[in-house]
């Protein structure tokens, strides 16, 4: 941790996170807590809490179990890393944060990716340089060639690296840098008796992070060539599975569709055009981090890959994850043309944009695949088609919706539509509540290992921590018979050294335990652990539920400890306990 837990805990103390979180989403007060529409996925009753009440502070999804601190919603709303929520947060309390502690090896790490990201700031100003310049008069051309305007070029940064092999090594070096970080750059190849650049006699198109950074380049050769695009290999700046390029503009856009494309002249003919809220990825196939990136800037995805086959089926791939994402997906036919930046330029801005209105749902678009793999004619394969395409209406959650795409397909397919309903309606009878939308038929789910533990343990670990956050003084009660060390290792027992730590100091603060965790998952389980309770205070059944409880995971710890136990006249005592724990003396008081 950067920040020593005292400062973390006065920033949160000091931010309002009903506030903060209110800017983002529209809450309404129930009892003590608010609730709105979870903006971490998708959903139309609103199953999203914040709470500040009796030092929650923190905010639970019901639906889809995301929680945590005013941090940890910001480092997923906005995309901010941990620092850079807490000095947000910090700022606007007014609160100045001491020099950050860094360990050695995490200050190692930061001022490592610093000096990456220089290097390549550096790089992206020297390839622009070149490229205005005499030395870069045919890439420049190039792009001319290519319909870009200087506006376009310098908006994008667009650049040249010389045909020199180690142009760009020779520069970089000359402003101080260590052969040691510029390795790992990756744009240069350094061994003892030969050094060169990665980039060579390529017109260049940085790739920019949401906070305007250069984190990698991709390289295009002029006229033909193999490979047509060259690609920064990954980096310490640089994962390519969550990289969307163009993002850093889009994501200012004001609508609430984004355009996803192919490639890098997709995106930068788009926004020339006036499309700026066009973003692609980089060569990959879109993963589930693309689609969870995405979700956080837009609503909808306007699919707009190429009209060819290999398009086509990066579009059927990419349709579910967007979906399961809780995005909506329609797909934008541009064929005659290939590509956006080919149609643009054959047909003009308003043609793309009379297209892009008339894009179609997603949906149709899979099932229009769908026909073409099946033989209609063939009984076998209407049947198999029927199937598929139930099986794909039965995802439709609203029975209208559902009831006209129903319609549009019977009619387009000749399909008899009595049999698709009842095909369609049967699936979603049966079909298991909360399966992830696929577009491959879904495997069953594989059987869960045996646990060797009690049932219920960790919910009434859950339910313990839940009820002395909330009732302090009931661990005194009890007689103090349970130790954090009852609580099964990891997260569990964690918060449970903290909670009964602040209990005995009489400072009680979850969003606190939240933020001791330093990675999102655990954020989330922790949250999920003191989400506001559905339980009320003045309950005597919850003071029972917590009292049972107690005793239960008393009982497993002692079961445990016995069996590890060599000493008899410790046996003993242990059983005696477990003996006494059965008469439950606190839970009659
Ligand atoms: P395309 O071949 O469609 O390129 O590949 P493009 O963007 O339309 O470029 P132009 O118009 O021919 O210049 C789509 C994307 O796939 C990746 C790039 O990200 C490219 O933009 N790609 C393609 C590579 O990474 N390497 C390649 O060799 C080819
Ligand atoms: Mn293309």
């Amino acid at each position: 941790m950067l920040y020593p837990q005292e400062t973390i805990e006065q920033v949160l103390e000091a931010s309002n996170i009903v506030d903060i979180i209110s800017e983002y989403v529209k809450l309404n007060k129930k009892g003590s807590t608010y609730f709105g529409l979870c903006p971490f996925h998708n959903e139309k009753t609103p199953s999203f809490s914040v709470s500040d009440s009796n030092g929650r502070k923190m905010f639970y999804c019901f639906g889809c179990h995301t929680g945590g601190n005013v941090i940890t919603f910001l480092m997923k709303y906005e995309n901010y890393t941990y620092t850079e929520a807490l000095k947000v947060l910090a700022d606007r309390a007014g609160i100045t944060l001491p020099k950050p502690e860094y360990s050695r090896e995490d200050s190692e790490k930061a001022r490592r990716r610093e000096q990456i990201l220089e290097v390549y700031k550096e790089a992206a100003v020297y390839y622009y340089h070149l490229l205005k310049s005499p030395r870069g008069q045919q890439a420049y051309q190039y792009l001319k060639n290519r319909q870009l305007s200087d506006e376009t070029i310098l908006k994008f940064g667009l650049g040249y690296s010389d045909k020199y092999r180690d142009d760009l090594y020779r520069y970089v070096k000359s402003k101080g840098y260590t052969d040691e970080v510029l390795k790992e750059t990756g744009l240069f190849s350094i061994r003892e008796t030969d050094v060169h650049d990665y980039f060579w006699n390529r017109v260049m198109f940085p790739i920019m992070d949401t906070r305007n950074k250069v984190i990698a380049f991709g390289g295009r050769v002029m006229g033909e060539g193999e490979p047509k695009y060259l690609n920064s290999p990954e980096t310490a700046i640089f994962e390519k599975r969550k990289t969307l390029f163009g993002l850093n503009t889009a994501k200012k856009h004001k609508g609430n569709e984004l355009i996803l494309c192919e490639g890098y002249m997709d995106v930068i003919s788009l926004h020339q055009a006036g499309f700026t809220n066009a973003v692609a990825s980089l060569g990959t196939a879109l993963t589930p981090s693309h689609a969870a990136v995405l979700k956080r800037y837009t609503s909808g995805v306007v699919l707009s890959y190429d009209s060819d086959g290999a398009g086509r089926n990066a579009a059927v791939r990419a349709i579910p994850i967007l979906k399961n994402a809780g995005l909506s997906v329609r797909v934008i036919r541009l064929d005659p043309y290939k590509d956006p930046d080919e149609l643009i330029k054959a047909e003009g801005t308003d043609s793309y944009r009379k297209r892009l209105k008339e894009a179609r749902n997603g949906l149709l678009f899979e099932i229009d695949v769908l026909s073409e793999s099946f033989d209609l004619t063939d009984p076998e394969g209407q049947t198999a088609f029927y199937h598929e395409t139930a099986r794909r209406l039965s995802y439709l959650e609203d029975e209208i919706e559902r009831e006209n795409y129903l319609k549009t397909i019977a009619s387009q397919f000749r399909l008899d539509q009595k049999l698709l309903k009842d095909r369609t309606i049967r699936l979603v009878l049966n079909r298991d509540s909360g399966r992830t939308y696929s577009s491959v038929p879904t495997q069953p789910p594989a059987r869960r290992p045996e646990k060797k533990e009690p049932a219920g343990l960790l919910e009434s670990q859950k339910t313990v921590l839940a009820y002395l956050a909330e009732h302090p003084g009931f661990l005194e009660k009890t007689g103090n018979i349970l130790s954090p060390e009852d609580f099964t290792p990891g997260l569990y027992r964690d918060a449970a050294e903290l909670l009964f730590a602040q209990i005995r100091q009489g400072c009680i603060s979850i969003s606190g335990i939240i933020g001791s965790f330093s990675d999102e998952e655990s954020q989330e389980q922790a949250a999920d652990i003191f989400r506001p309770g559905q339980l009320h205070d003045d309950d005597g059944e919850y003071r029972k539920l917590a009292a049972d409880s107690i005793i239960l995971i008393r009982q497993h710890s002692l079961e445990q400890q016995m069996e590890k136990e060599q000493d008899v006249g410790r046996l003993l005592e242990l059983k005696k306990e477990q003996e006494n724990l059965r008469k439950c003396p606190f839970l009659f008081d």
